[in-house]
Formats: C-alpha cells, sequence, structure tokens
C-alpha cells in the first residue's frame, strides 16, 4: 500500500545530517515518474537532472540540454508531484556566462518550473554565482567530484579526488560552496574514505553518488534502479526492478496478441476508463 506523500522541506534535509539519518533523493523527469515515486513516500527529494539528456532524450553526455529542456520536465515533474522537494539542475552554461543571466535562469526553474531549489556543478568558480542565487532567495545545492559537464576536461566520466592533491582541491571546493550558501553538496564518484572525511568535515549534508557509504544520503539515477538503462548502468548503481526486460514482455504479448487476433476480442476491461 502506498504512503501519503511527505512534504520534506530544506531545513528537514539539514536536520536529517544533524540527526545522523540518511537522506534519500532520485531522479525524475516526467509526471509519471514523480507521482510513483511521490505515492512511494520515502524518497526526500527528488532531482531533475541534467542525465534527462542521456537516459531521455538519447545523448551522449549531458551538454547539449538546454534551459527550455530543464523548465519542461521541471514542470512535468512538479505536476506529478506537487508538494515534493524539487531540486533542479542548472544546465550547461546556463550559469557560467553572466551572473544576472544565471539568477533569472534559476529563477525560470522555480517560476516556471516549480522547483524548490537549483543545483549547479562546480567548485570554487562558482561561489559568486551561488552567494547572487542564493541572495535573490533561490536555494542551491551544489555538485563537485566528477562533474559531468566538465566531462571533457575531466577526460571522461572518470573517478575524482584519486591523489591527495586532487583531494585537498575539492575539500577547499565543498568548503567554499558551504560558505556560499547551499544547502546541501552532491559528491559524485570520490573513493568512499574521501567522502567520509568531506561528509564529516561539512556542516551541509553530504549527498554521494558511487562515493560510498559513508555520506549524508545517496542520490542515484531512477532509470538505473529501475533497471531501464540497459547496458549503460553505472556499477555503483544497484538494480531493484528489471524494468526494461518487462517492458519487453509485454511489447512482445501485446504483438502477438494482435497477430493472433486474442487483442481486442479477449480485452479484458481493466478500469472504468474508456
Ligand atoms: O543529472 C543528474 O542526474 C545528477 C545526478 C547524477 C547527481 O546530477
Amino acid at each position: 500500500m502506498s504512503k501519503p506523500e511527505s512534504p520534506v522541506r530544506i531545513p528537514e534535509i539539514q536536520a536529517k545530517k544533524a540527526r545522523g539519518e540518511k537522506i534519500t533523493m532520485l531522479t525524475a523527469y516526467a509526471a509519471w515518474m514523480s507521482r510513483l515515486v511521490a505515492q512511494a513516500g520515502t524518497v526526500d527529494m527528488l532531482l531533475v537532472g541534467d542525465s534527462l539528456g542521456m537516459v531521455e532524450l538519447g545523448y551522449d553526455t549531458t551538454i547539449p540540454v538546454t534551459m527550455d529542456d530543464m523548465v519542461r520536465h521541471t514542470r512535468a515533474v512538479h505536476q506529478g508531484a506537487p508538494n515534493s522537494l524539487i531540486v533542479a539542475d542548472m544546465p550547461f552554461l546556463s550559469y557560467q556566462v553572466d551572473i544576472a543571466e544565471a539568477i533569472r535562469n534559476a529563477g525560470r526553474l522555480m517560476q516556471e518550473g516549480g522547483a524548490t531549489a537549483v543545483k549547479l556543478e562546480g567548485g570554487r568558480t562558482v561561489v559568486a554565482i551561488v552567494e547572487r542565487i542564493v541572495s535573490a532567495g533561490i536555494p542551491v545545492m551544489g555538485h563537485v567530484g566528477l562533474q559531468p559537464q566538465s566531462v571533457h576536461l575531466q577526460g571522461g566520466f572518470r573517478r575524482q579526488g584519486t591523489h591527495p592533491e586532487q583531494q585537498q582541491q575539492l575539500m577547499a571546493d565543498a568548503a567554499a560552496l558551504e560558505a556560499a550558501g547551499v544547502f546541501a553538496i552532491v559528491l559524485e564518484c570520490v573513493p568512499s574514505a574521501f567522502a567520509k572525511q568531506v561528509s564529516q568535515a561539512l556542516h551541509v549534508p553530504v549527498i554521494g553518488i558511487g562515493s560510498g557509504a559513508d555520506c549524508d544520503g545517496q542520490v542515484l539515477v531512477t532509470h538505473d534502479i529501475l533497471g531501464l538503462s540497459g547496458s549503460i548502468t553505472p556499477s555503483f548503481a544497484k538494480q531493484y526492478a528489471q524494468l526494461g526486460d518487462a517492458i519487453i514482455a509485454a511489447v512482445n504479448s501485446y504483438a502477438r496478441e494482435v497477430r493472433s487476433g486474442e487483442f481486442p476480442v479477449h480485452a479484458k476491461k481493466q478500469s472504468g476508463n474508456a
């Protein structure tokens, strides 16, 4: 039986860290998905990630994702889960060019998309932008470690923070983001011992992805946990269902029954709809 949607807000996310309770976050890109995750009632935050470009739009990277894509999909997620805490990604080049443009774009995700907060990638290089967006009243989540929008600069989707000097830089980035006012930070694909150090050093929650068990919370791409990503499922993601296989089986059954004439002759009415 589904539980009622829990109205988790940003101070509650921070209180969870203080109480030592793990924080849960999953991506959603469409109304049907956010409705189901909200119905489950166990996930604290929804992320409209720009991973949208890879898992829904078929791109190789997140770089082609536009502001209009993000606004449209954030709106859809909000329609499906109007009471959920929704974080929307600011896509590539929507915040780096000019601070006024960054504030306007962050504002669009809230005003037109219905987001509660925005997320942007980068460390000390984006601190001035984060400060201005936060001072405009828009909650910001940081994102360091593997930064998919910098995939070419980082030499591919590679583990980060593997050397002591890199770890020093990453720790300084995370601390600078905290000082700039982020309410939480995503830490992607760094060694688990280092992720533990970052989580312990910061007051704001650290939400890990591919960064081990000792972060304050975890985020994953929902397609990966549902078995919808095929052969490109990352090794750190656990599959809790095989919906890809279930979809192929259902499609084959439908096609077989249409060809044999079994459908629609023997279709059972399953709901009150037409
Ligand atoms: O775009 C996304 O889904 C993300 C998560 C991988 C953290 O940024």
